[in-house]
């Protein structure tokens, strides 16, 4: 495990600092993609405050501009390309700087456009994270164009500073990169080869996220559960914490921190062990995001997925047997090269056998450079929006069945604050992510109430806060 050094470029923190000095000078952040770029972006934002840049909604009244970018399907390029369009007007207006990071700018076909046809003045990746400060100094001082990436991997970056969206869910990144290579997926290209961080970095930060009061935290990672897998196979898991099921446990164990979330787990990884530090563990959600890709196995072995659909399913059925309430979501892509119509049907059977709470569907999209663009067998666009048509039918059939099963059932709701669409009601979440809204006085935010559920209304539950509760404290 290489930690990277990072002192030298917090020193260009403070020159930034000095040169933003009372100008009231300010970003904007457009974030793309998953929650590992959410949680990069909480450190971009991190470094940009500590330089003296304050943050603004209004991309008009920005200063600097940052993207940081997404590549897993073509629409998030699409929509990168449109935005640099619409802020060169803005930069020949006003001189605004524009800066693109993330996963996009790990493909030199894109930089190599961007270079070409568009204005900007720092292009970052993924593994040039930490050199964000130096790089904006050497644009804004030597009014540079800086190109800043790096192929290399393996490196790990502890220390940056962090600048949380939340102040009771916080998201933890424990690894980084992939190994797995599903042949659809521009991943393992673009964030490089599986990498822990150190436990004991993971558990103070976690220690400290509970000091400031966060009660729930969402473990990261492209492959969350195969944590520290290659440093154990190259014998360099020196610590006792040394998987993914030892970590849970320890993370459990943290006094403050009363929900444990993670994502994204590979099936292949769900071991004995994992499984039963879910169901050991009180604090660990019993809610599993658990990717399916597709339910066909000759589709499952050509994406490289290595499990079956019978594998998949009898995975399931051993979670739900040991873990009490398990409930699931899923990934599933439609129109794979090759899928066909029989091929479709097993991934409709394993999403009505399983009932998932929660599908994030894609459209297949062909991503430069990885094994299934090169598939002779494309399927056509209109067939894979009628099959994106179909699961969505059936996706939505599920939702209002499965709905209906907590009507009357009672919840424990981390409550997050007022509604956002109405600030007379209270919001939260079950254990399953179900939004719940219920009216409640705001001493409830920030902890873990009892909420009976008494209505259902496709996207969100209706409840009503256990009275019982309520006469207790007084
Ligand atoms: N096309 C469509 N969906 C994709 N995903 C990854 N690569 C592609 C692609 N080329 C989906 C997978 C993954 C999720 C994060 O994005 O379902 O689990
Ligand atoms: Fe992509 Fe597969 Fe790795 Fe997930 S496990 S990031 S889908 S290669």
């Amino acid at each position: 495990m290489i930690k990277i050094d990072i002192n030298n470029e917090l020193k260009y923190i403070e020159k930034v600092r000095k040169i933003n000095e009372g100008k009231n000078i300010k970003y904007y952040i457009l974030t793309m993609g998953c929650q590992l770029n959410e949680n990069d972006s909480e450190k971009i934002c991190g470094m940009l405050e500590n330089m003296g840049y304050a943050k603004t909604d209004d991309i008009n009244n920005a200063d600097l501009v940052i993207y940081n970018t997404c590549c897993v399907r073509e629409n998030a390029e699409e929509k990168l390309f449109g935005k640099l369009g619409e802020v060169k007007k803005l930069k020949e207006a006003k001189g605004t700087i524009i800066a693109i990071g993330g996963c996009m700018m790990q493909e030199k076909h894109i930089v190599d456009k961007i270079k070409k046809s568009y204005k900007y003045d720092v292009i970052f990746g993924t593994h040039t994270l930490h050199k964000f400060p130096q790089d904006l100094y050497n644009a804004i001082i030597e009014n540079k164009k800086v190109t800043d990436i790096l192929d290399i991997d393996g490196e790990i970056i502890e220390g940056l500073p962090i600048k949380r969206e939340d102040n009771i869910r916080a998201s933890v990144t424990i690894m980084n990169g992939c190994n797995n290579f599903c042949t659809y997926c521009i991943v393992p290209y673009v964030r490089g080869r599986e990498r822990s961080r150190a436990p004991e970095d993971i558990l103070n930060e976690i220690k400290e996220l509970a000091k400031k009061g966060y009660k729930e935290v969402t473990l990261l990672g492209q492959n969350v559960n195969s944590y520290m897998r290659v440093e154990r196979e190259r014998g360099e898991a020196i610590s006792e914490i040394n998987s993914f099921s030892k970590l849970l446990k320890s993370v459990n164990e943290i006094e403050g921190i009363e929900k444990i979330r993670f994502i994204s787990p590979h099936p292949k990884d769900f071991t004995d062990g994992v499984i039963e530090s879910i169901r050991e563990c009180k604090k660990v959600s019993k809610f599993i995001h658990l990717p399916l890709q597709s339910g066909s196995s000759k589709v499952l072995k050509v994406m490289n997925r290595v499990y079956t659909k019978e594998q998949y399913l009898s995975l399931i059925e051993k979670m739900k047997k040991t873990i009490p309430d398990v409930r699931f979501s899923t990934d599933i892509i439609v129109g794979f090269p090759g899928e066909t119509e029989e091929d479709f049907e097993d991934t409709l059977d394993v999403v009505r056998k399983v009932k998932f709470e929660q599908i994030f569907m894609f459209i297949y999209s062909r991503r430069k450079g990885t094994p299934a663009d090169k598939m002779e067998e494309q399927v056509p666009e209109e067939i894979k929006h009628k099959r994106f048509d179909r699961l969505k039918a059936l996706y939505e059939e599920i939702i209002a069945e499965n709905n209906k099963e907590y009507i009357g059932t009672v919840q424990d709701i981390l409550v997050e604050g007022y509604s956002k669409t109405n600030d007379s009601f209270l919001t939260g979440r079950t254990d399953s992510n179900k939004v719940v809204i219920f009216e409640g006085d705001s001493d409830l935010i920030g902890k873990i109430t009892k909420v009976k559920i008494i209505s259902e209304h496709m996207w969100y539950l209706r409840g009503e806060v256990i009275k019982e509760l309520r006469l207790e404290k007084n």
